[in-house]
Parts: structure tokens; C-alpha cells; sequence
């Protein structure tokens, strides 16, 4: 996905669009670019972060004017270049000066590029993008909204724009479909962007734009119609959102931030939603729905990487605790593989960012086939939460490391409570889900006694961290934890890494073992304990050295590993809370070794709002 922001007001634009540009620079950083309208257009564009960007305006100068447009990049089509970063304008020759920003893909570029191309148009980017742009001034005839309408009308895919017209200074064209876009609704002025990071240091009024919806901005007002100018309505809600939530304050990185967060942020995702005196689970979202959902014959938990981890959690948590046939998938998998949805089944989306482009599709499939649609979401007002029938959001505050921690754990504290409310309404007794939540209400207290830790976890990593192929191997709930771990030591140390079932590895992985391989295995004290016992014998007799996340006192696990990471008991279903923080920790300090960028780690973006 990318970070896109405008402005249109009586105030400079420049400094608000590169302030905007840092809060969103989470979202996408291979380059970065601004434009600038003051009479003529001004464009100044850099590879790289958004730093690099500021230092371009600097040294150019004449970026003056009160409407302007900015983005700052995650590469889809088209190499990481300047020529390729954006704002992208129309043809030079046509003399309009439009430029174009751009969230998403155009998928059917490469027609619409022969189309131009045939008409005389030079490109001078490889990007989808260009092609937008070229085709709204191909159509200009002297109206921004419709020339930009007009185009939207030819185009298939997923788009959140902001467009400019040197022949028209007071006009800023907004539009979205499929990538999220907002307005902030200020005094004499507005501030379009991908979330409401950018808007919030402005203005708590704002519009999340719905699919197919062109914004047309000037200084005084605004109007909102679809691709076919027909009038639709956009309402204005107050922001719920805190920039002192996204401060670093005293933390070197995002990431390291969040993790230490997790305690209260458990506290704040679980606060007004259990009274552990009578063991009753209060899920607003979902109360009108209760009965749907106990009466569920299946359910189908879907997402993408880290929320899909979090799903299968939820698949042993739903089963368990409510005894309801339940499976989880991969959302881009399940929206294409034309996927059996009968009567009484519920789909739930888990997703932090809540504009996972796969999640969101594969969500719109199900429901097309007749599924509920339930969303376990942390971006309040974000596009899958406004597509489902009910939902829980996660209330975590807002995530920015782009390595996922603090929501994992509230979507499986989110997902431990739906099961638990769900099983209640039918085979579940009182007091099992007062204990299970009693129980759970002590989760942040162990996780900061496990947070205490993080040197000794440190020090753990530091001796294996220049080997260049880990294993993480766990069972039933730590099974899911497994992956996780790995794609958190993936993602931001770039250090290869594997997750899979423990007892999986002798089934062909084992032969990758030789002489002081690092196996991470979640070893806690459960009903699979003995099995995964045997299986870090048959990595140590291998000579695989083991590192074991382990429960607090059991000596019996602790000769027979090289390392242990030790976590308190609680029950099962709960480990997962506390079993995956360590691995956070190790994956945290690895990176760091190993000089990344933890909080934006090459290639990757928050949010993928592309397919
Ligand atoms: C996890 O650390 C990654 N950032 C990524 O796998 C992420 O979990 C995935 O893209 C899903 O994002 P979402 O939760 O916002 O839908
Ligand atoms: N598809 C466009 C490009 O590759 C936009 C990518 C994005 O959403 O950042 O430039």
C-alpha cells in the first residue's frame, strides 16, 4: 500500500503534506513525492524515505502555494525510481498540468496504455499509475471532476487518488475504490489521506470516502458523487484517534514500543467486555447476533500472515470452547477457490489494519454466498470493518510497527472471548468462563514479568544470530505461535525462518539439521509436552541446539535444551498469549544484530491494500 496525502485550505501546503508524509510513512517507503499548485505546477519527487524527499524541496525551493498533493510509496508496478515515484502527470503536450497520486493498481493499465500510446502519449514511467494520469488529461475538457470521473469509469482495479489541474487552482478531485481514503473536514480547509494519522494534528472531523465515490474540493466546500456524478452522501464523525498514541516517546523503535505495550493494551481490549464475578462476556459488536452465531454450523476464520496466525488460534479456541465445526484459510486462497459457504455458516476477517485488499474480497465473497460476516479489526471505520454484519474491534490503539505484535495478542484475546461467548450460549458452563476469564485477566501481569526478560532473550539470540536458517516448531494452540515466531524473525532480520507442527519436522524439514542449528520450540507444559519432548530429542540428536519457551519451573526442560525462555503457567487455550512474546523479543533484538530497519523493514508496508 502507499501513504497519500492533499491539501486544500488557506494555509501552506507543503510543510502539512510532509508532516502528513511521516505519520503515513508506516504505510510504504520506497520513494516519496509532493506537487505543489501556485500558478504553476511544482513537482519534486526522491527515492527513498520521506527524509530524503525534504531534503529535495530544500534544495529546490519554490514549493510555495496552499494546494498541493503528496504520497509516499510501496512499489507495485514498476521498479523502485524516481521516474516512478509519484505525484504522475498527463501528457506535457496537452498543456493541462494535471498531476495524479495513487493507492492501489490499475489493472487494466497495460490496455489503457495502448489505447494512449496510439493517441500520440509519451510515458515516462513504468508505473500504473502514469497511465491514470495520461487518461484524465486525454479526457480534460476543462473539468477536473469530470474528466477524473470519466476515467474512473474506464479503469478496473483498486484506486484511493487525489488529483490537481493547473488550469484549475482551487479545485482538489479526490476518489476511492478499494484503497481507503479519508477527508478531514477543517475551518476554510480540507486534508484528503489514506488514514487518519495524517488529519487528526488538523481536524477530528472527518469522512471515510465509501468505494466508487469522487470528492470534489475547494476551499469553502466540498461535494460527493459517484463515477457517474449522481450525488451520494458522505457523513462527517468525530476521530477517534490520539496522536499521543503513536508517539515513540522513550522507545528506540515502534515495534519494541508495542511489544511493551501488550499488558495494557490485553487490559484495554478486554476492559468493560468481562465481569469476572458472574464469568459474563459483554461483545457489543456481536450481541444482537449471539444466537446466529451459536447456532452456527460452521465457521471460517480468514486473514493474511500475522492475523491468520491469529485465526488459527481461534480455530482450536472456537472448537474447544464452543464446539462449533471450524476452519481457517488463507483470505487470497479462500476468495479464489470458489469455496463451499452453506446456510449457517459465519465468516470471521481478522485484521488489524482493516484494509487487507485479500481479507476485504475474500470477506465481500463470503457474504455474497450467504455467510455473516463478523470482523476482528483494530482500525475503527476501516473498510472490512464497515463491511461486516457485526464485529469486535480489538481496541489495542493503533498499531505502527510494521512487524505485527500488540494485535496478534488482541486478536487472540478478541478471538478467546468470542469463543468463550459463543460457547456459553451452548454447551459451556458459568464458571468454566469465569475461570477461563480469570485466568486471562492475569495475562498482562505475565507478560510483563516475561517482558523482564528481553536482555537475557538477547543475549540468547546474540549467539545464533548469524546463522542463516532457524526452525520453530510448536503443537496444537503453540502450533500457530511456531509461525508466527518465524515470520517475525523473517520479516524484520531477513534471517531465513520456518514454523510448522513439531511433529511435521520428521516428515522431511529434519534433514535440514546439522551442527548447532537454532530450533526454537514452544515447550510449555501441556497436553502435548512429552511429544515435543521427543522431538527436541531428535533435534539435539542431530545436533540442532535447542531454544525453548518453556512454562516458569519446570526443571525437567532444563537440561535438556540450550536455551529457555521461561513464561508462567496458564491454561492452554491461553498460552499463546504469553508463549509468543519471547519470540517477539528474539526476533526484535536479531534485527537489530543484525543493523535492519525494524520498524520499516525492506520491501514490506503496514498494510497491504493491493492483491
Ligand atoms: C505481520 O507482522 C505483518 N505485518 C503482516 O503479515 C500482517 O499481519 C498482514 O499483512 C495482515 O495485515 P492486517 O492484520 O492489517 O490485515
Ligand atoms: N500501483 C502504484 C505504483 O506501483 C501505486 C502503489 C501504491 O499503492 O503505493 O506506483
Amino acid at each position: 500500500m502507499c501513504g497519500i496525502v492533499a491539501y486544500i485550505g488557506r494555509r501552506e501546503a507543503s510543510p502539512i503534506l510532509l508532516e502528513g508524509l511521516k505519520r503515513m510513512e508506516y504505510r510504504g517507503y520506497d520513494s516519496a513525492g509532493m506537487a505543489v499548485l501556485d500558478g504553476d505546477l511544482r513537482v519534486g519527487r526522491a527515492v527513498g524515505r520521506v527524509a530524503a524527499l525534504e531534503e529535495v524541496l530544500e534544495r529546490e525551493g519554490g514549493f510555495e502555494g496552499t494546494l498541493g498533493i503528496a504520497h509516499t510509496r510501496w512499489a507495485t508496478h514498476g521498479g523502485v525510481t524516481e521516474a516512478n515515484a509519484h505525484p504522475h502527470r498527463d501528457d506535457g503536450r496537452l498543456g493541462h498540468g494535471i498531476a495524479v497520486i495513487h493507492n492501489g493498481i490499475i489493472e487494466n493499465h497495460a490496455t489503457l496504455k495502448r489505447y494512449l500510446v496510439e493517441k500520440g502519449h509519451v510515458f515516462t514511467s513504468e508505473t500504473d499509475t502514469e497511465v491514470l494520469a495520461h487518461l484524465i488529461g486525454e479526457l480534460y475538457r476543462g473539468d477536473l471532476e469530470k474528466a477524473v470521473q470519466s476515467a474512473l469509469r474506464e479503469v478496473t482495479g483498486a484506486y484511493a487518488i487525489a488529483v490537481v489541474c493547473e488550469k484549475e487552482p482551487d479545485v482538489l478531485v479526490a476518489a476511492r475504490k478499494g484503497s481507503p481514503l479519508m477527508i478531514g473536514v477543517g475551518k476554510d480547509e480540507y486534508i484528503v489521506a489514506s488514514d487518519s494519522s495524517a488529519i487528526v494534528a488538523h481536524t477530528t472531523q472527518a469522512i471515510t470516502l465509501d468505494d466508487y465515490t469522487v470528492a470534489r474540493l475547494d476551499r469553502e466546500s466540498f461535494r460527493t458523487t459517484n463515477v457517474d456524478n449522481d450525488p451520494v452522501s458522505a457523513e462527517i464523525r468525530e476521530l477517534e484517534y490520539d496522536l499521543g498514541q503513536i508517539d515513540l516517546g522513550s522507545y528506540e523503535h515502534y515495534m519494541l514500543k508495542e511489544i511493551h505495550e501488550q499488558p495494557e493494551a490485553l487490559r484495554l481490549c478486554m476492559k468493560g467486555r468481562v465481569d469476572l464475578r458472574s464469568g459474563q462476556i459483554v461483545l457489543g459488536g456481536i450481541n444482537q447476533f449471539a444466537r446466529d452465531l451459536a447456532r452456527a454450523k460452521r465457521v471460517i476464520f480468514i486473514g493474511q500472515g500475522t492475523a491468520l496466525h491469529a485465526g488459527m488460534v481461534a480455530e482450536y479456541l472456537m472448537e474447544d470452547l464452543a464446539k462449533i465445526p471450524t476452519d481457517v484459510e488463507f483470505a487470497s486462497e479462500f476468495r479464489y477457490r470458489n469455496p463451499i459457504v452453506e446456510e449457517g455458516t459465519v465468516v470471521v476477517a481478522i485484521s488489524q489494519s482493516g484494509e487487507t485488499a485479500d481479507t476485504l474480497a475474500a470477506l465481500q465473497e463470503a457474504k455474497q454466498r450467504g455467510a455473516m460476516a463478523i470482523g476482528l479489526v483494530n482500525v475503527v471505520g476501516s473498510s472490512i470493518s464497515r463491511e461486516t454484519d457485526a464485529g469486535v474491534y480489538l481496541r489495542v490503539g493503533p498499531e505502527i510497527g510494521v512487524a505485527s505484535t500488540k494485535a496478534f495478542l488482541g486478536q487472540v484475546c478478541v478471538a478467546t472471548m468470542l469463543a468463550a461467548f459463543t460457547g456459553r450460549r451452548r454447551f459451556l458452563a458459568a464458571e468454566a468462563v469465569r475461570d477461563l476469564m480469570e485466568r486471562m485477566s492475569e495475562v498482562p501481569g505475565h507478560i510483563e514479568r516475561i517482558l523482564e526478560q528481553s536482555d537475557a532473550i538477547r543475549d540468547a539470540t546474540a549467539r545464533y544470530v548469524e546463522r542463516d536458517n532457524w526452525l520453530f516448531l510448536g503443537r496444537g494452540y503453540n502450533y500457530p505461535v511456531a509461525l508466527e515466531g518465524a515470520l517475525k524473525l523473517k520479516e524484520i532480520s531477513y534471517i531465513h525462518a520456518e514454523g510448522m507442527p513439531a511433529a511435521e519436522m520428521k516428515h522431511g524439514p529434519i534433514a535440514l539439521i546439522d551442527e548447532g542449528m537454532p530450533v526454537v520450540f514452544l515447550a510449555t507444559r501441556n497436553s502435548q509436552y512429552d511429544k515435543v519432548l521427543s522431538n527436541i530429542e531428535e533435534v539435539r540428536s542431530r545436533g540442532g541446539h535447542v531454544i525453548a519457551v518453556a512454562t516458569e519451573g519446570d526443571e525437567e526442560i532444563r537440561d535438556r535444551v540450550h536455551e529457555v525462555f521461561w513464561v508462567p503457567d496458564v491454561p492452554e487455550p491461553l498460552q499463546p498469549l504469553l508463549t509468543v512474546v519471547p519470540l517477539q523479543l528474539l526476533a526484535y533484538h536479531a534485527a537489530l544484530m543484525r543493523g535492519r530497519d525494524v520498524d520499516k523493514p525492506r520491501n514490506l508496508a503496514k498494510s497491504v491494500t493491493v492483491e
